[in-house]
């Protein structure tokens, strides 16, 4: 496993690798790596000759108040796990390497960062496809592989590869949680005990609604409402949004009908967390 920290010397060896008829897989991170992660690059593994993980805390996706400072890094235990599964390529650039002074180049996707987290966190995908469009071009993937735990993130990311014709295959990885249900997430590390306790009202909900959908309910209103009073009997909780969308346009439902994906975005405390469930109606 080789540690590479210049995007210039990270895109030679992509370019010599793929001249050599080699098929490269990429998962983008941001560090502080847990199973979730892991489970996109075994699947990445499976599918290509070379894996390249990058860990890049991205700064312009974080807003001016939230956790870029204090995101959790572990930088030595995140080497030893990508050594055991097997990565070939570590890409962990400097700040000041992907954005020098006078930096000036955006990448935008415009409707489908509107709503839901693009409403709650604006700027946040410019910084997401911003950064995966630069470490697409360096790493130069076949494959990338994204977790559908973000999976705003994974339908944004999908479009700006379609708008701009880009060379790559985008696969969506199921989401790994914890015995409770607990999507894995670095920003789980700021839950205090009581706090984890609370937040399992998160997925309780969402296995709410997917009971609601089994037993007939189609009206979107009144799986969100059930799914609220659950929740806001955590008093730890504050609820962000609720939203009932088809899976692909991310156009808001009012009768459930085709893909689906319930999803939710929460305060517990003073940590965000999102999480979400596909359902095929
Ligand atoms: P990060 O939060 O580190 O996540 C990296 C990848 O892991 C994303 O594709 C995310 O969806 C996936 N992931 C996170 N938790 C998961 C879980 N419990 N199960 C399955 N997959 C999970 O997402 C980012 O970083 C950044 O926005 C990035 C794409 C790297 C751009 O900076």
């Amino acid at each position: 496993m080789r540690i590479v920290k210049s995007p210039k010397k990270m895109q030679e060896i992509c370019i010599n690798l793929k001249n050599q008829g080699k098929v490269i897989s990429f998962v983008p991170t941001m560090g502080y790596l847990h199973e979730g992660h892991l489970s996109l690059m075994r699947i990445a593994k499976k599918k290509s000759d070379i894996l390249v993980v990058s860990i890049f805390v991205n700064p312009t996706q974080f807003g001016p108040k939230e956790d870029f400072k204090r995101y959790p890094r572990d930088l030595k235990r995140d080497k030893r796990l990508l050594k055991e599964i097997g990565c070939d390529f570590i890409f962990m650039p400097d700040i000041k390497d992907m954005y020098p002074k006078m930096y000036d180049t955006y990448v935008e996707v415009e409707d489908l960062t509107k709503i839901l987290e693009g409403k709650s966190r604006p700027e946040h995908f410019k910084g997401v496809t911003t950064v995966v469009a630069k470490l697409f071009n360096i790493i130069q993937p076949d494959i990338a592989v994204f977790g559908q735990k973000d999976f705003q993130q994974a339908v944004v990311v999908k479009k700006m590869v379609k708008d701009l014709n880009l060379p790559v295959k985008i696969i969506i990885a199921p989401t790994v949680r914890e015995k409770s249900g607990l999507a894995l997430s670095s920003r789980n590390e700021y839950l205090s005990s009581e706090e984890k306790k609370q937040v399992t009202a998160l997925y309780r909900s969402l296995k709410l609604s997917e009971k609601m959908i089994a037993s007939g309910e189609r009206d979107s209103r009144k799986i969100i409402s059930e799914m609220r009073k659950l929740i806001q009997k955590k008093p730890k909780a504050k609820i962000d949004y609720i939203s009932i969308n088809d899976s692909e346009s991310l156009k808001p439902l009012n009768k459930l009908k085709g893909n689906v994906v319930i999803s939710l975005a929460v305060l517990i405390g003073k940590t965000r967390l999102i999480d979400n469930i596909k359902i095929r109606v």
